[in-house]
């Protein structure tokens, strides 16, 4: 059977159905090396920085380090369910800052920070956080960028979000653990083509057609939120506080004031722009320096994540196409460079399959040595062994140049570390370098763990990699030959200056 034509010289080449799949299946005699084509060099015009687990990895310290060598600093993803503490020394005295929309750049006065099209923003948060940066004496508005396009997160849907967390936890359906944020009712609301964006209230304040228009627009999304959701309203998910919540947050004069007020506000340092024009010409006419920080961790990414026990955006390297406005090709044509964040071990907050995961009290034991309490929500993540499936699942998904490996100080004192290197599924099947698909193969699954000897000292005063104690450069070494991925970075400390440079 004829399978596919091909031109070659004006003439048709037949190609049959057996010879181009025995094509495709053969073996390739040479490999091609081609991580030798890439770039190692942290320093690249576009410069990507993900999570590579489930959030949480300590991307925000990497990006605070790197920062100033950068023109603009993006996020294309999530809103206020991230959360990254940002350390720095202010005259002789240490700050720390816990951001969750701000992007990193935040310190570093002569970065622009931009929060493109695939944000989704809590605006009075957004102030919150501005108000936090410029009381230590920074400027921070004049500094942002936000797209017109991004969408905005009214309280209402922090609300509806809470509520339904609570109707799911008597067991209607299964339970994410969000963060109340009312990060998965505003891009629902997106795709329902029903949802708000910046753009539609920046300018009301001078202008009373489009204060009109607004006004319709959210007076119709009241509507239709009271329509769908008011069952929410039953006692059995809705505390008193939080019906009268309700009554504030879909009070139409009370939003209408409030956005007025944010549009003047915003209006001042001309925030709200076409974040995708200006990146491209940043990229292309200026040759600014980029660096883009992804919210959350790729595991939790909607499409590739544990679905359903993800969020709702795009958390990979692709999504900073559509939540920027950056084509592909043009990736390609710059030096562009994707680095992945990996905890030396791992964590997860909220619900969810997490192979590596340890026992109660070895869990808490960690969790306490690593300090792994949500800077968004206060709860303690659940924590295990560094998982290497998810890790190169991970890589396959957004091909890293590099990694940081964060945190291996919290690793000290173990007699012996473990690496998760393979599952073992019911029906026999071992998988390497990819996770179920299908959450129900988590419940009998069995981890194949690689024990390596584990080391005593403390590490966190260490800046070079061949000082650390030779089981932990055994440590290190071995993750790098288990994922193919380049440590560039490992963190010792929590600290801008405590992080290791490895530079082969
Ligand atoms: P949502 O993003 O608030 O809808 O929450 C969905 C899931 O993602 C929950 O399990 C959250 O705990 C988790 N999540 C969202 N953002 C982060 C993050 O930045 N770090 C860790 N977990 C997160």
């Amino acid at each position: 059977m004829l399978l596919l034509s091909k031109f070659s010289k004006n003439k048709i080449i037949k190609i049959s159905q057996k010879s181009f799949f025995s094509s495709v299946n053969r073996q390739f005699s040479k490999p091609w090396d081609y991580t030798s084509k890439r770039s190692h060099y942290p320093n690249s015009q576009v410069t990507l920085v993900l999570g590579s687990q489930w959030g949480d990895e300590g991307k925000g310290k990497l990006v605070d380090q790197i920062a100033n060598e950068y023109d603009v600093i993006c996020r294309f993803n999530g809103g206020n369910n991230a959360g990254h503490s940002v350390v720095t020394t202010i005259n002789g005295k240490k700050i720390k800052l816990g951001l969750h929309l701000f992007p990193c750049g935040a310190l570093h006065e002569k970065t622009v920070n931009l929060l493109g099209n695939g944000t989704v923003i809590h605006i009075p948060s957004l102030f919150e956080e501005v108000k936090l940066i410029e009381d230590i004496g920074i400027d921070a508005l004049s500094r942002l960028l936000i797209s017109s396009h991004a969408q905005i997160v009214p309280d209402l849907f922090q609300l509806i979000d809470g509520l339904e967390e609570n109707e799911k936890s008597l067991g209607v359906a299964k339970k994410i653990g969000t963060t109340r944020k009312g990060i998965g009712v505003t891009y629902a609301m997106e795709k329902d083509r029903i949802g708000l964006r910046v753009g539609d209230f920046y300018g009301i304040h001078n202008d009373v057609i489009q204060k009109m228009q607004f006004e319709e627009q959210l007076s119709s999304l009241m509507r239709i939120c009271k329509g769908r959701f008011s069952y929410l309203l039953d006692p059995k998910f809705c505390s008193k506080e939080d019906r009268r919540k309700w009554d504030e947050y879909t009070d139409i004069k009370r939003a209408m004031d409030r956005y007025t007020k944010y549009s003047k506000i915003l209006s001042k340092h001309n925030t709200v722009i076409n974040t995708m024009d200006y990146l491209n010409d940043a990229i292309k006419k200026f040759g600014k320096k980029i660096l883009i920080e992804g919210a959350n961790g790729v595991l939790l990414d909607t499409e590739y994540g544990t679905y359903p026990y993800v969020t709702s955006s795009c958390t990979l390297s692709a999504g900073i196409c559509t939540g920027l406005g950056i084509p592909p090709r043009l990736l390609k044509k710059v030096d562009f460079n994707v680095i992945g964040v990996a905890k030396a071990y791992q964590t997860r907050v909220g619900e969810g399959p997490m192979a590596t995961e340890l026992p109660k009290e070895e869990n808490t034991e960690m969790a306490l040595k690593g300090g792994e309490f949500g800077v968004t929500t206060g709860r303690q993540r659940r924590c295990g062994w560094l998982d290497i499936v998810a890790l190169k699942y991970s890589h396959q998904l957004n091909e890293f140049d590099q990694l940081i490996l964060t945190k291996l100080d919290i690793l000290s004192g173990y007699d012996t570390v473990k690496l998760g290197v393979g599952y073992r599924l019911k029906n026999g099947q071992t998988l390497h370098k990819t996770i179920p698909i299908d959450n129900s193969n988590y419940d009998d699954l069995e981890v194949i763990y690689e024990t390596l000897p584990g080391w005593k000292e403390d590490i966190s005063g260490i800046r070079s990699f061949e000082d650390l104690p030779i089981n932990a450069q055994n440590y290190v070494r071995r993750i790098e030959k288990l994922t193919g991925i380049f440590i560039r970075w490992i963190g010792v400390g929590p600290d801008r200056e405590e992080t290791i440079e490895k530079l082969h």
